[in-house]
């Protein structure tokens, strides 16, 4: 893949230096500061206005920052981002044909723990069990975060409760939204589908020799072609107002951070007792998509492997461990929350 990503590191300096300045900028302070000429900072300024920044130039007077854009661009997803380790590299695009796939193939070219793919737009964004996943331009988060646990494979379910964790935690601390989540890792609000976490491995004897985790979320999308209307939601429309992606992408970056030093350290316990509060699954009637076959009981718990207990009407429990749980009517006081929401991702 030949993609060139947003990043320029002069870029970011004179994009730092606009924001810290009180006064507007020349052109040659800038160029003598950074070593440069003055026509480089010109073309920078270009491209940061080309980017979406709002800068005044005047010959006299010299630059000013009106304005940031509307996207994630890694200079304004670090400022202020506080995590310790979950740093980067952030690879930013107007659009890619999905950032799982970059994810993936930046993992397999050795790239580090911490590697974020963020993109605007997705042309063959995917969800799970082959599915589309709809990533209209600058609407939703579309990013994937490459992960290297020195742990064996059968790890991998654990991990997406724990990145369905730290989103339910973060949309409550940067939009206020607290949704559900339908085993095993889909995010719904009122009822629908907000967001999808889709993790993918490549491994290597018996160990992960690296994991990414591509989370969508539908932030401010106003509307959803048919027939996904009828079971996604965004942020925007369960709510009524608009949300900025950096803060919720920060925000689940800190936070999934902060859960993923617990789950190295051994306390999935802990993290499976709050992804228990949150489900909307357990203690309801379910029927599990298997490909072709299905399993239909109550949802009694789930493993400490992550798998779905399910206690069939013959008395037997059996345990799922992959799939989706299927349409159709449930028990229980929401058990609207619980159905009709994947099954319109194809
Ligand atoms: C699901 O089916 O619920 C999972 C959806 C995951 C979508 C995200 S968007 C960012 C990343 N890139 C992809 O192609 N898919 C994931």
């Amino acid at each position: 893949m030949h993609l060139k990503p947003d990043k320029d590191a002069v870029l970011a300096t004179i994009l730092g230096a606009l924001k810290e300045a009180a006064a507007p900028l020349s052109g040659e302070v800038l160029a003598a500061g950074l070593g440069l000429s003055r026509a480089a900072v010109w073309k920078r300024i270009h491209r940061l206005k080309a980017l979406g920044y709002a800068i005044e130039g005047s010959p006299r007077r010299g630059y000013r920052l009106l304005g940031l854009p509307d996207k994630l661009l890694p200079a304004e997803i670090t400022q202020g981002l506080k995590t310790r380790y979950l740093q980067g590299p952030i690879h930013h695009f107007e659009t890619l044909p999905s950032t799982n796939d970059l994810a993936k193939e930046l993992g397999s070219r050795n790239a580090p723990e911490g590697t974020l793919v963020v993109a605007e737009s997705q042309s063959r964004g995917r969800g799970r069990l082959g599915r589309d996943w709809d990533s209209p331009p600058g609407l939703g988060l579309y990013v994937s975060l490459l992960l290297r646990p020195p742990l064996p494979p059968t790890e991998m379910p654990r991990i997406t409760l724990t990145v369905a964790v730290a989103v339910v935690r973060a949309l409550k601390r940067a939009a206020g939204v607290a949704p559900g989540i339908k085993w095993p890792n889909d995010l719904l609000v009122q009822g629908k589908k907000v967001g999808g976490i889709l993790t993918e491995m490549e491994t290597e004897s018996d160990r992960i020799r690296h994991l990414v985790v591509g989370l969508g979320l539908n932030v401010n999308n106003r509307e959803f072609p048919p027939p996904l209307h009828l079971t996604a939601t965004s942020l925007a429309l369960a709510t009524g107002a608009s949300f900025s992606r950096r803060l919720i992408l920060q925000a689940w970056l800190e936070e999934f951070e902060a859960l993923y030093d617990l789950f190295l350290n051994q306390d999935f316990a802990v993290i499976l007792e709050e992804w228990r509060q949150y489900n909307v699954t357990l203690g309801r009637t379910v029927t599990v998509r298997q490909g072709p076959r299905e399993i239909s009981g109550l949802a009694l718990e789930v493993a400490g492997d992550g798998a779905l207990l399910i206690r069939q009407e013959t008395g037997e429990i059996v345990r799922v461990t992959s799939g989706e749980i299927a349409p159709g009517p449930g028990t229980g006081p929401e058990a609207g929350n619980i159905v009709d929401t994947t099954s319109s991702f194809s």
